[in-house]
């Protein structure tokens, strides 16, 4: 896979792709293959982040992200420090603002932040001089985890530009398919986004995505496919009579994806439902890369903290 150098990173943040060019995108994918090669090495470490401190505050659960952000940093010999919301005073009413402002006194130099509140981590970054990664803030957006999805896609096919992607599950809820439509849309994808109607949000063809509540209409001429959780945990499940029901529409099994291109690819962002929105002959089969993407995680990751951390100070 080739990546392009394209630019100068001037960003202190990473809040969302929607706040970035399509070059600065290309750069973060650039910079993560470089990385990747790193994490091949028998010593999988570069001396990148030497002397930084990087600080996860995760205001709501997560394996994939908060462990592949610690791993990152750790791999570009950063130190790390992991913030247990549920142990800290955030439990006494202490406001985020103020949480970031005390743990920037602490004289750390990145805030990696997943919040319940979309738009929570722009609060943040506008908030303290420390550089802020989102990763995952409500409904918005989890710019990390579409990068790494893409990441992988120009792994596996060579190529964003002029793919059929199509994304499937409860887009409602969703801050993977917010994310995912700017990222592959700026990179020259045609998305697809499908879901019951009910987990379709108003507008969201305003952001360049072709809409279905039909999974054939999604499936036929798709390279890639991008399968969703129902979010229980934000009420996704409320929008259809039941579980089986919507694995019988919606759940991607063995017997629709043979009727798919030969190749397509398989891509979920975890953690799976199991026979909700996917089978496990699926998930486990020889079209998923689900393990890939989180692997593919770590170079992104590292990219992403290696970028933010040593911006041109002009735009700090
Ligand atoms: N994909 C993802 O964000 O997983 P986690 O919630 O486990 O971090």
């Amino acid at each position: 896979m080739t990546m392009e150098k394209k630019i100068v990173w001037t960003k202190k943040d990473l809040l969302g792709l929607e706040y970035l060019s399509k070059e600065e995108i290309e750069h973060i994918l650039y910079t993560a293959q470089g990385f990747k090669e790193v994490t091949t090495r028998q010593i999988k470490k570069v001396p990148a982040l030497r002397g930084k401190t990087v600080v996860n505050l995760f205001y709501e659960p997560s394996t994939r992200t908060r462990t592949s952000f610690e791993i990152a940093a750790k791999r570009l010999s950063a130190d790390v420090v992991n913030i247990a919301v549920e142990a800290s005073s955030v439990k006494k009413g202490e406001t985020l603002i103020d949480t970031g402002r005390n743990i920037e006194a602490l004289k750390i130099d990145i805030i990696v932040v997943r919040h319940n509140c979309s738009g929570a981590p722009n609060i943040l970054a506008r908030s303290v001089g420390a550089s802020v990664v989102n990763a995952g803030d409500g409904w918005h957006e989890h710019p990390t985890q579409a990068l790494l999805d893409m990441f992988t896609l120009k792994s596996k096919l060579g190529r964003i530009e002029g793919l059929n992607v199509s994304i499937i599950g409860d887009i409602a809820h969703s801050r993977v398919a917010r994310s995912n439509i700017w990222g592959l849309t700026k990179l020259g994808a045609k998305v697809t986004v499908c879901a019951p109607k009910m987990l379709i949000p108003e507008g969201i063809e305003k952001m360049g995505a072709r809409i279905t509540d039909k999974l054939d209409e999604a499936l036929e001429g798709a390279d890639a496919i991008n399968v969703l959780r129902m979010q229980f945990e934000r009420d996704g499940a409320l929008a259809f009579p039941s579980k089986l029901e919507y694995f019988k529409q919606y759940g991607i099994t063995a017997d629709k994806l043979k009727k798919c291109k030969k190749g397509i690819v398989v891509m979920h962002p975890g953690p799976i439902n199991r026979g909700i929105e996917i089978s496990s002959e699926v998930a486990d089969g020889a079209n998923s890369v689900i393990l890939e993407q989180v692997t593919n995680g770590i170079a992104v990751r590292m990219a992403v903290l290696y970028l933010v951390a040593h911006a041109k100070k002009e735009t700090r």
